[in-house]
């Protein structure tokens, strides 16, 4: 174990928990990072999968009095840890019905930590179904979520996978790019940002931040500056040709051809492909 995990304070509230508790020794760094600003808030948390309850006193500990813990299992034993003060509901990530109610009850959420069952269904459901009602400043945190390669129990690495849809929402926060010229959905309205750490997902939910985007400019000119994105290729021969004939007559026929040739010649997107090709092949070692 890392020494300088064992110095974090959610570290050390994990291993005094009156109840039992397995976690990953690298979630803590990342808990530390991800959660420091929530402590002694007036939050609601709510931890799906809470087994003996051992995290539920970790995280009452590490954000303090004004705190509100809330757990979700589908095994009714759960429902022991309300003599601790927890306010425990029964039912299961994948259905629909369940978040439906648990939301109208409990209205909007600051942070919803899956820590339950790791199937794809579950994980993805926690997201798609949770994501409305999560405060503007809040998460939706994915754990385990390593299970998205493991063939056993989750039947992965699949298409559906709980990484994929994560991809997705990659994809789709791209949307508020008017470049792209596509309409927003609810997931590109309210996620503002998406982390992945090794076996965690973090969805940082702002519809504030969540605009569609703009370019600006500056008062200043804009002088000699142009883009040389095109000018990887025969930069010396192009800079002749551009001395030659690029200033002086725009619409000029040899001046579109020799464009043509030694700017965006589609032969260009093939030695850009195969050096990218090359940096894919040697990420796989
Ligand atoms: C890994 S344990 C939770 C551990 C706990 N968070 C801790 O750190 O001490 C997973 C829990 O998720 C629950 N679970 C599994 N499938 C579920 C589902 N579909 N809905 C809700 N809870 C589920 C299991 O009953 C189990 O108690």
């Amino acid at each position: 174990m890392d020494k300088n995990i064992k110095k974090l304070t959610i570290y050390k509230l994990f291993l005094n928990s009156k109840k039992y508790s397995v976690k990953w020794s690298g979630y803590f760094q990342v808990y530390e990072k991800i959660f420091s600003n929530y402590r002694n808030k007036k939050i609601k948390f709510v931890e799906i999968g809470v087994a003996n309850g051992g995290s539920l006193f970790m995280w009452r500990n590490y954000f303090g009095k004004k705190a509100e813990i809330i757990g979700i299992d589908l095994n009714p034993n759960a429902k022991k840890l309300e003599k601790y003060g927890f306010k425990i509901y029964i039912g299961s990530q994948s259905d629909k019905k369940f978040w439906n109610k648990f939301y109208k009850k409990e209205g909007k959420i600051d942070i919803v930590l899956d820590d339950g069952g790791h199937k794809n269904l579950q994980q993805i459901s926690t997201v798609h179904h949770s994501l409305p009602y999560i405060k503007d400043g809040g998460k939706i945190v994915v754990e385990d979520t390593g299970t998205s390669f493991l063939k056993k129990e989750f039947n992965n690495p699949s298409k559906y996978s709980f990484i994929n849809y994560s991809k997705n929402i990659i994809d789709i926060i791209h949307r508020r790019s008017p470049l792209l010229n596509k309409s927003l959905n609810f997931y590109s309205k309210k996620i503002f940002s998406v982390d992945f750490f090794e076996s965690i997902v973090v969805f940082s939910v702002d519809s504030k931040k969540c605009f569609l985007n703009k370019e600006v400019n500056n008062k200043a000119k804009n002088e000699w500056a142009i883009d040389y994105r095109h000018n990887e290729y025969f930069k010396g021969i192009k800079d002749k040709l551009d001395k030659q004939y690029g200033l002086m007559n725009k619409r000029s026929f040899f001046r579109r051809l020799t464009r043509k040739i030694f700017y965006r010649n589609f032969l260009f997107n093939i030695f850009d492909n195969l050096k990218i090709k090359k940096i894919f092949n040697e990420m796989k070692r």
